[in-house]
Parts: C-alpha cells; sequence; structure tokens
C-alpha cells in the first residue's frame, strides 16, 4: 500500500464566517477526493485556542499544561469542523478523532482520510502532523499555513524578511529556534520540537499558503509548489 500523505492546517485556515470556512473546506474535499492514497490531516486551533488561552490568562491562569489543554481542545473542535464537512462531501473519513498518533494510523489503513487534532500538552499540532508522518512513513510532512513561505525572519516586524523558497531543517531550526514547549499558544512558523523531530527522523517538511488550495494541490501530487521545501540535512 503506498505511503499516506500528511497535512497539517494552521487553525487560522478555519474562518470564523462560516460560508467562507464552507467554501474553503469544500475545495479541500474537491481535492483530496482525487486523491489515490489516504491522507492524514491535523487542525490546529486558530482564533478559539488564542482567545480561551488568552481569557485563562486573564484570569490568572499560569499552569502551561492546563492552558495548553485549552489549545487542545480548540484543535479538537476544529478538526470535527473539518471532520463533518468532508463527511458530508461523502469522503471515506474515519469516524471521530483520534486523539494520538497511533490511533491515526491505525485509521488511514482502514480509511481514506483520518482528521485529528491536538493530542497531549507540550507541543502544538504542528509535531502531532510531524509524528505522525514519521508513524505513518509519509515521504514528506506539508504544513499549510497563512503565510506563503518560511521568510528569514519575521516579516510581521522586519521589513527585510527574506521568502525562502528551499532550505534544510537545520536551517529552518536555526530560524525557530531550539526544541522548547516556552508558551501556550506558540508563535513560531513551525512548531520548533515538530522541527527536532522532523530532523531526527530525516523527513522532509514543505510549509506553503494553504489559503491558495492549488498549492495544496500541487504539493500533495509531488508537483513543484509555491512555498518553501524544507530538504533533510
Ligand atoms: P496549534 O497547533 O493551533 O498551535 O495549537 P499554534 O502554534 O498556537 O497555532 P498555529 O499553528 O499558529 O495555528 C494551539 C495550542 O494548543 C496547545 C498548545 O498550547 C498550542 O499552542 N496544543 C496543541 C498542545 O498542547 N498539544 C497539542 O498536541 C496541540
Amino acid at each position: 500500500m503506498a505511503s499516506p500523505l500528511i497535512l497539517a492546517l494552521g487553525g487560522s485556515l478555519l474562518h470564523p464566517e462560516e460560508s467562507e470556512r464552507r467554501a474553503w473546506l469544500s475545495s479541500l474535499a474537491n481535492l483530496l477526493s482525487e486523491c489515490e492514497v489516504s491522507i492524514g490531516i491535523v487542525v490546529g486551533g486558530g482564533a478559539a485556542a488564542r482567545v480561551a488561552i488568552e481569557l485563562a490568562m486573564g484570569r490568572g491562569e499560569n499552569n502551561l499544561a492546563t492552558l495548553d489543554e485549552i489549545g487542545i481542545a480548540a484543535t479538537r473542535v476544529n478538526a470535527t469542523i473539518v471532520s463533518q464537512i468532508l463527511l458530508d462531501a461523502g469522503l471515506d473519513v474515519f469516524a471521530g478523532i483520534p486523539s494520538d498518533v497511533a490511533s491515526a494510523v491505525r485509521g488511514l489503513e482502514a480509511h481514506s482520510v483520518v482528521v485529528m487534532g491536538g493530542t497531549r500538552p507540550g507541543h502544538t499540532t504542528d509535531n502531532v502532523a510531524i509524528r505522525l508522518a514519521i508513524e505513518a512513513k509519509a515521504a514528506r510532512c506539508l504544513i499549510a499555513t497563512n503565510v506563503a513561505y518560511v521568510y528569514s525572519s519575521d516579516p510581521s516586524v522586519d521589513e527585510g524578511a527574506r521568502p525562502i523558497e528551499s532550505m534544510t531543517l537545520s536551517e529552518l531550526q536555526t530560524i525557530v529556534g531550539p526544541p522548547v514547549h516556552g508558551k501556550a499558544g506558540g508563535s513560531s512558523v513551525i512548531d520548533p520540537i515538530g522541527v527536532q523531530a522532523a530532523i531526527d527522523n530525516n523527513l522532509p517538511l514543505a510549509v506553503l499558503d494553504g489559503r491558495e488550495i492549488d498549492r495544496i494541490a500541487d504539493a500533495l501530487s509531488g508537483k513543484p509548489f509555491v512555498g518553501t521545501r524544507v530538504e533533510v540535512g
């Protein structure tokens, strides 16, 4: 059986606006219905996670694991939304949202699509997707987010930030920093813990703008895509 494809969907891709969200997810469903191998999707928490974590911090909660659990709850709600829309589109989706990577791998053996969110405190869904790609023996982990590339520095604060089309995992680690989970609702382009896992397991990554469904389509089908290829090294 061909190896599955693994796709992380940043929570920011799930528009709060229901009609926009449905339109984007319908395009994604069309794309997935044409995939010839099974696909694991890991969904981030987006605005729901950020708002809920900030509310908890605002009333004095500072236990990192407790804040992480709030973020995980948001990722699982978002995963449920994605799963329901893909089921509605007629795809063969694993019933339920696996709460660990091993269950998701088993789901991929029997279904065309498995959708999951976070698993346990201490990292973000980037790391879940990377672990799923490793365990499911995927050739690459695709990370769809709301920026077009990995940049040489944060483009929201540095006008000189340069988009990078191709880089190594070690170069990515230099940008995201050491594999530490310092805060709930993290802000790095890719979770540094996931980058370390990719380095340890020789897993290439692809980072792209998930708002552009064509870019996801190109990357899933192994064609050249607009975004950043992160190769082993
Ligand atoms: P996200 O995966 O959405 O991470 O999980 P993020 O980096 O904050 O958001 P994006 O990638 O920019 O969209 C939201 C939060 O939930 C917790 C973490 O606190 C994370 O920041 N979380 C998530 C976990 O603790 N474990 C998980 O497996 C997933």
